[in-house]
C-alpha cells in the first residue's frame, strides 16, 4: 500500500518558518515511528499570487482535493493590502475551505500547566482548561449573497455582506459538535444572536432539534455570542464544546487563544463529511495568521502548527497514540521552561528561536522512545 499523502502549503509570513519545524517533526515520525507520508509542497496565498497571479491555482486546488490531508501555515500580509479583493491571499484559503466543503472547524483551547501563569487571566481561571470551539466554516456571512460594494444614490457607497444559514448547514455542524462532546465531557453550548438575527433564531432552533432527536444524552445550553465572549474570559471552564457560526467562531477562537497564553499555541482541524474511505476531507492549520510584525526574524512560535499536525495524526490517520506522544513532547518542552518570545513575561529569561523550539520538541520526541 502507498503511504498516506500530505499536501503542505506553507503560505506567507511566518507560515514557512513554522512549517519548516513541522517538516522536521513529520520526518521524525517517518524515521523513528515508521509513519511515512508522501509529502508534496505547494504555494498558497501571497506566495501563489507572486508566482501565478492567483492565491490558489486550479492545480493546487485539485491536489488538495486528492490529498489525504492538507497542512497549511498562514496567508496574508501588508504586501498584499492593495490587491484586488478577488485575488487577496485570504481568498485562497477561503476557496480551499469552501471547495473541500470543510464545514466543521475544530479549534481546541487547552491551557498547558506550565503556561497557566502566563495567560493574561489569573491562574485559577485558566489552569486545566480544555475546551473545544466548533466553528462553522463554509457558510454564514463569509459566503452569503448578495455581497459587494456598490454606489448609493447620494454619491456615497454601500458595503453589503449577508448572513445566511440553511437547516442542513446548521444541523451538520451541530452533529459534529455533539459527536465530539460525547467523547469529552458531554456538554455543548451553542452561541448565536437569536435576539437580533433571524439566522440566529434558526440556528438555535435547529441545534435544539438535532439535540432532541439525536443527542438527548448530551447537555445542551444556548447563549448569546456577546455574553459568550464575556463568559469565556470570566470563567472559561464552564464550557466543554462550544458550537457557533463562521464569524462568531473566528472572533471567539482568537479570544480563547489568550486563555492558553498565546495565539502561537492554538491548532485547528477543518473537517468535511466522511468520504468513501471513511475519512473526512481535512485541512489542518494554526489559528494564527502570518504575523507580519515578527515575520523573517526567527521569533515565531511553531507550536500551533506542530499541534495542528498532531490533530492530523488523530483525525486523518488514526494515530491517536502518536498524536498523544507529540502533544506530550510539547507539554514537556514547556514544562522544561523552553519559551519562544510570545511566551515570555517582559521581565524574564531569554527566548529560543523558532528553530530552537523545533530542536527542543525533537529532543523531547527522542526522549519519549
Ligand atoms: P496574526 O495572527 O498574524 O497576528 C496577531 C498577533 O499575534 C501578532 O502580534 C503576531 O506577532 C502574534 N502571533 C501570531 N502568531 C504567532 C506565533 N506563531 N508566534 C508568535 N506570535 C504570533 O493576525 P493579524 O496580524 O491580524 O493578521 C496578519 C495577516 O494574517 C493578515 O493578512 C490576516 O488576514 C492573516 N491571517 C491569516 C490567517 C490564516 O492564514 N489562517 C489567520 C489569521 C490572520
Ligand atoms: C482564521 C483567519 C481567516 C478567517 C482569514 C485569514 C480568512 O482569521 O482562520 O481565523 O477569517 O477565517
Ligand atoms: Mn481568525
Amino acid at each position: 500500500m502507498s503511504n498516506p499523502s500530505l499536501l503542505i502549503l506553507p503560505g506567507d509570513g511566518i507560515g514557512p518558518e513554522v512549517m519548516t519545524e513541522v517538516r522536521r517533526v513529520i520526518d521524525w515520525f517517518g524515521a523513528k515511528r515508521g509513519l511515512a507520508f508522501d509529502v508534496t509542497e505547494d504555494l498558497v496565498g501571497g506566495a501563489a499570487y507572486d508566482a501565478h497571479g492567483t492565491p490558489l491555482t486550479d492545480e493546487t486546488m485539485a491536489k488538495a482535493q486528492e490529498a489525504d490531508a492538507v497542512l497549511l501555515g498562514a496567508v496574508g500580509g501588508p504586501k498584499y493590502d492593495e490587491l484586488d479583493f478577488s485575488v487577496k491571499p485570504e481568498r485562497g484559503l477561503l476557496r480551499l475551505r469552501k471547495e473541500m466543503d470543510l464545514f466543521a472547524n475544530l479549534r481546541p483551547a487547552q491551557c498547558f500547566d506550565a503556561l497557566a501563569d502566563f495567560s493574561s487571566l489569573k491562574r485559577d481561571v485558566v489552569a486545566g482548561l480544555d475546551i473545544m470551539i466548533v466553528r462553522e466554516l463554509t457558510s454564514g456571512v463569509y459566503f452569503g449573497e448578495p455581497r459587494g460594494i456598490t454606489p448609493d444614490n447620494e454619491g456615497g457607497r454601500i458595503g453589503v455582506n449577508t448572513q445566511r444559514y440553511t437547516t442542513d448547514e446548521i444541523r451538520r455542524v451541530a452533529r459534529a459538535a455533539f459527536e465530539l462532546a460525547r467523547r469529552r465531557n458531554n456538554k455543548v453550548c451553542s452561541m448565536e444572536k437569536a435576539n437580533v438575527m433571524e439566522s440566529g433564531i434558526l440556528w438555535r432552533e435547529e441545534v435544539q432539534h438535532v439535540h432532541d432527536e439525536e443527542y438527548p444524552d448530551v447537555e445542551l445550553s444556548h447563549m448569546y455570542a456577546d455574553n459568550g465572549a464575556m463568559q469565556l474570559v470570566r470563567w472559561p471552564k464552564q464550557f466543554d464544546v462550544i458550537v457557533t457560526d463562521n464569524l462568531f467562531g473566528d472572533i471567539l477562537s482568537d479570544c480563547a487563544a489568550m486563555l492558553t497564553g498565546s495565539l502561537g499555541m492554538l491548532p485547528s482541524a477543518s473537517l468535511g463529511a466522511p468520504q468513501e474511505n471513511g475519512r473526512p476531507k481535512a485541512l489542518y492549520e494554526p489559528v494564527h495568521g502570518s504575523a507580519p510584525d515578527i515575520a523573517g526574524q526567527g521569533k515565531a512560535n511553531p507550536i500551533a502548527c506542530v499541534l495542528s499536525f498532531a490533530m492530523a495524526l488523530r483525525y486523518s490517520f488514526d494515530q491517536g497514540a502518536e498524536a498523544d506522544r507529540l502533544e506530550a513532547a510539547v507539554e514537556k518542552v514547556l514544562a522544561d521552561g523552553v519559551r519562544t518570545a510570545d511566551l515570555m513575561q517582559a521581565e524574564g529569561g531569554s527566548p529560543v528561536s523558532t528553530t530552537g523550539m523545533g530542536d527542543a520538541i525533537l529532543a523531547a520526541l527522542d526522549a519519549s522512545l
